[in-house]
């Protein structure tokens, strides 16, 4: 069956909302499946610019329909402001469709949130601080807000006096914090939330499954990345949710054979905004020109992203734990000055060489990175459209790149405009 998850193989950041943009264009749905609006996803449209957390990528085009699936943690207020900012600039949400049985992130786990990496201290996550670990929390200890809660008052104000009953304690007795009322929150939610999203709530599983059924292809928006996975990723340094291409399954109602085609999206080099390791980190003036070329700053939280060269063992395991079948590579443009680009095709760990990531996750820690080099282009490659006119250097670093993954490259991009990208035929 025809569909297709678009996926971020390091630590985010990488392109997935410009390239679903892209490859929306001969879909039919686009659907969120995991995270919430931590994400930030940006589109560039004649000189316009679209930064979406919640609403999927595909927002823009009229044929698609946008899907928010179970998996998404969902505040109410970001969503219904991200609809109002789209109306503005003249996109139609009317088509959006919610899950009901997605949770919500309400104000009380984005207290708890802060208030958290509060107390870390410096041992602290880095998280975006919008209450996603918070509301995934609750959501396993079953005590979770759901969208259809909003459709049921009297059942709404019930969870929200058991939800609050616990996570009241943590923030008073913990957190010295005052508390959440219940039952002012179930007021306001009833009276100013309900209404202007109950008219998005609605079958969105019965929806996916007809229209796979009828051969329409649909496209999974990860969000996040496979380093942040919360099983995967770095932990503790991660999100709270599953962004490998698996979750796209359990996050949305749909099984594996529905599934043809995984797109691995890869950055030219690496980022990672927050804490935890980072092997190929550059503190130097290439990391600066880094920055500074690839505006790395994030676009969420407007946080200065950390850089360093690409990580090919950790791509290596992400084509594996997502069984990539091809990968947009993203930002190449942004190597343009340099003169040398290094690789890091492996790792030593206390004299051993790892060619995936060491099993044990403390060995992450102490890995250090073995390098190939290459001779930089030194051209602008903003404008290249076509295969034939990239510069040999180039070339060669994206075949070197091919194999170390051992899956092929299929989209390469080139700037951040929607047309700033090039295509390698299969
Ligand atoms: P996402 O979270 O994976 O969707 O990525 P973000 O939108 O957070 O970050 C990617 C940033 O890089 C955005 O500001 C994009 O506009 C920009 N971008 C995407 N692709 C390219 C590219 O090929 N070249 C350049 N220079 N910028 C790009
Ligand atoms: P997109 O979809 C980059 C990072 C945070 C922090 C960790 C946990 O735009 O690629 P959380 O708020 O999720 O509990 O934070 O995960 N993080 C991201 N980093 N891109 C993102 O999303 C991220 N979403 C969360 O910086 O290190
Ligand atoms: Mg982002």
């Amino acid at each position: 069956m025809p569909g297709s998850i678009v996926v971020g193989t390091q630590w985010g950041d990488e392109g997935k909302g410009r390239v679903v943009d892209v490859v929306a264009r001969e879909c039919a749905h686009v659907v969120r499946y995991q995270g919430g609006h931590n994400a930030g996803h940006t589109l560039v449209v004649d000189g316009e610019t679209f930064a979406l957390q919640l609403i999927p990528s595909g927002i823009l085009y009229d044929h698609v329909v946008p899907i928010i699936g179970n998996g998404v943690v969902v505040d109410p207020y970001v969503l219904l402001a991200e609809i109002d900012a789209l109306s503005e600039k003249g996109v139609d949400c009317a088509r959006l469709m919610l899950s009901p049985q997605a949770h919500l992130v309400l104000p009380y786990h984005q207290i708890l949130d802060e208030l958290a990496e509060a107390q870390l201290g410096a041992n602290k996550i880095g998280t975006t601080k919008r209450g996603i670990g918070p509301a995934y929390a609750d959501k396993a200890s079953r005590i979770g807000i759901r969208v259809e809660d909003l459709l049921d008052p009297d059942h709404l104000r019930l969870r929200l006096n058991s939800a609050l009953a616990e996570r009241n304690v943590l923030l008073r007795d913990v957190y010295g914090h005052e508390g959440v009322d219940p039952d002012a929150l179930a007021d306001e939610l009833i009276r100013e939330v309900a209404p202007r999203v109950a008219p998005y709530i609605g079958d969105t599983i019965g929806h996916l499954h007809e229209a796979l059924h009828a051969g329409q292809r649909v496209l999974f928006e990860g969000a996040q990345a496979t380093f942040l996975d919360l099983d995967h990723g770095t932990y503790p340094f991660v999100t709270s949710s599953n962004p490998v291409a698996g979750y796209a399954l359990v996050g949305s109602g749909i099984g594996p054979g529905a599934i043809d085609q995984v797109i691995g999206i890869a950055k030219a080099y690496l980022t990672r905004v927050g804490s935890g390791p980072f092997v190929t980190e550059l503190n130097d003036e290439v990391g600066d020109l880094l920055v500074d070329v690839g505006r790395e700053y994030g676009t969420n939280t407007g946080r200065r992203r950390r850089v360093g060269w690409f990580d090919a063992v950790m791509a290596r395991q992400a084509v594996r734990l997502n069984a990539c079948t091809e990968i947009a590579l993203t930002k190449l443009d942004v190597l343009d000055q340099l003169e040398t680009i290094k690789v890091c095709v492996a790792y030593e760990v206390d004299g051993q060489r790892y060619e995936y990531l060491p099993h044990l996750r403390r060995m992450h820690d102490r890995a250090q990175p073995v390098y190939a080099e290459f001779p930089g282009w030194q051209r602008d490659l903003s404008e290249v459209t076509k295969r034939e006119d990239l510069p040999r250097e180039a070339v060669e670093y994206i075949s070197f790149l091919e194999r170390q993954m051992g899956v092929p490259v299929r989209f390469v991009c080139v700037g951040p405009g929607r047309e700033q990208y090039l295509r390698f035929a299969a």
